[in-house]
């Protein structure tokens, strides 16, 4: 608890570009629960450099990623958004529960599995204890929820059980974190392949529908996207998977049931019903595009932004930061 609100901890990476997937599925959930939670929102450019980067389009992606947080409605004023390298408690928290975290329950992290066979030539120290610098985020701001996609369930796991863990030793210094799992639009999947997830990282350009796509390469998009020959809209997820994928973004974008849209398209073909979805999400973008453009025009704010929500975060993190670091024995700073 900071003050009467439960806290809420959640970050992105800023490799890639960002999809209609990661807007519907986590960002705009999260402007939704700005009121009810006390929010630490990070853009974990630390994890980034897992793989390689080029330190320009990192530098810049990661400040993008920060104005789109508020393009999308998060309120810098209200909620904390900032760089996770801007607070060095990330770090020297990550070092001490490193300690506290075995090798193996390292190695039974499917991520750390997944990624160390698509980045063979580097198979680096950070990729593996990844999880762990995920455990600090979140612990550093004693977050009670942490709202994730089911791929990052594993490492919230970890997170619980490295907090338990370090409490049983030194008492309750750490909350131990919750999962929030969204309702609405939670998992948006390929446009080309409905059994897998949206990703930034679709070697098929056709696959997802980027934030920054304009609206004419987002109508040809959903044109082109897979679905079957049952030629009508019905939610039949066995059946008819690409079309329950169009269903559910469509239902994201307009707030409407998917009982809704079934009727709403019923006798009507997948041509019409692929132009209205197209529609739908080309009115969600269409002011996120217009707020970025006016953001990237208003440096001195962005700056200031990022200046002031470090200084918040890091107040937040040292509380916790030196509360471990008496726990475990180091000795007291002289000031
Ligand atoms: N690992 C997360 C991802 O790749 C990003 C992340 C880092 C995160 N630290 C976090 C998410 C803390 C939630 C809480 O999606």
């Amino acid at each position: 608890m900071l003050g009467d609100k439960k806290v809420l901890f959640s970050g992105m990476q800023a490799t890639g570009n960002l999809t209609l997937g990661n807007y519907l599925g986590a960002l705009k959930n999260w402007v939704t629960l700005s009121d009810e939670y006390e929010c630490f929102y990070s853009v974990v450019d630390m994890h980034s450099i897992t793989v390689r980067q080029d330190p320009a389009e990192l530098r810049n992606r990661a400040r993008r990623l920060l104005m789109l947080y508020i393009a999308a409605g998060l309120d810098p004023e209200k909620n904390c958004i900032y760089f996770q390298s801007h607070v060095s408690g990330h770090a020297e928290l990550a070092w001490i529960l490193n300690c506290y975290t075995y090798m193996g329950e390292l190695s039974r992290m499917t991520q750390f599995k997944d990624k160390s066979a698509k980045h063979a030539d580097n198979i680096n120290a950070g990729l593996f204890t990844y999880p762990v610098l995920m455990a600090a985020d979140i612990l550093l701001y004693q977050a009670d929820v942490v709202p994730v996609g089911i791929d990052q369930m594993q490492h919230l796991e970890l997170t619980r059980d490295i907090a338990q863990r370090f409490n049983s030793i030194y008492g309750d210094v750490f909350t131990v974190p919750e999962p929030y799992i969204g309702k609405v639009g939670a998992k948006i999947m390929s446009l080309q392949d409905p059994s897998k997830k949206m990703s930034k990282s679709d070697e098929n350009p056709n696959a997802s529908i980027y934030l920054m796509d304009d609206p004419d390469t987002i109508m040809r998009k959903f044109k082109r996207a897979v679905t079957d020959s049952e030629g009508a809209v019905r939610y039949d997820e066995e059946r008819q998977p690409g079309i329950c994928n169009l269903i559910d973004i469509y239902c994201a974008c307009t707030g409407h049931t998917a009982d809704e849209t079934v009727a709403e398209f019923e006798g009507k073909g997948y041509g019409d019903f692929k132009t209205a979805v197209g529609e739908s999400v080309v009115s969600v973008l269409r002011p996120l595009h217009s707020k970025m453009e006016d953001l990237a025009k208003n440096k001195d704010y962005i700056d200031r932004v990022i200046k002031d929500n470090a200084e918040k975060a890091q107040y937040a993190a040292g509380k916790t930061l030196r509360k471990v670091q008496k726990k475990v024995g180091f000795p007291e700073k002289i000031r």
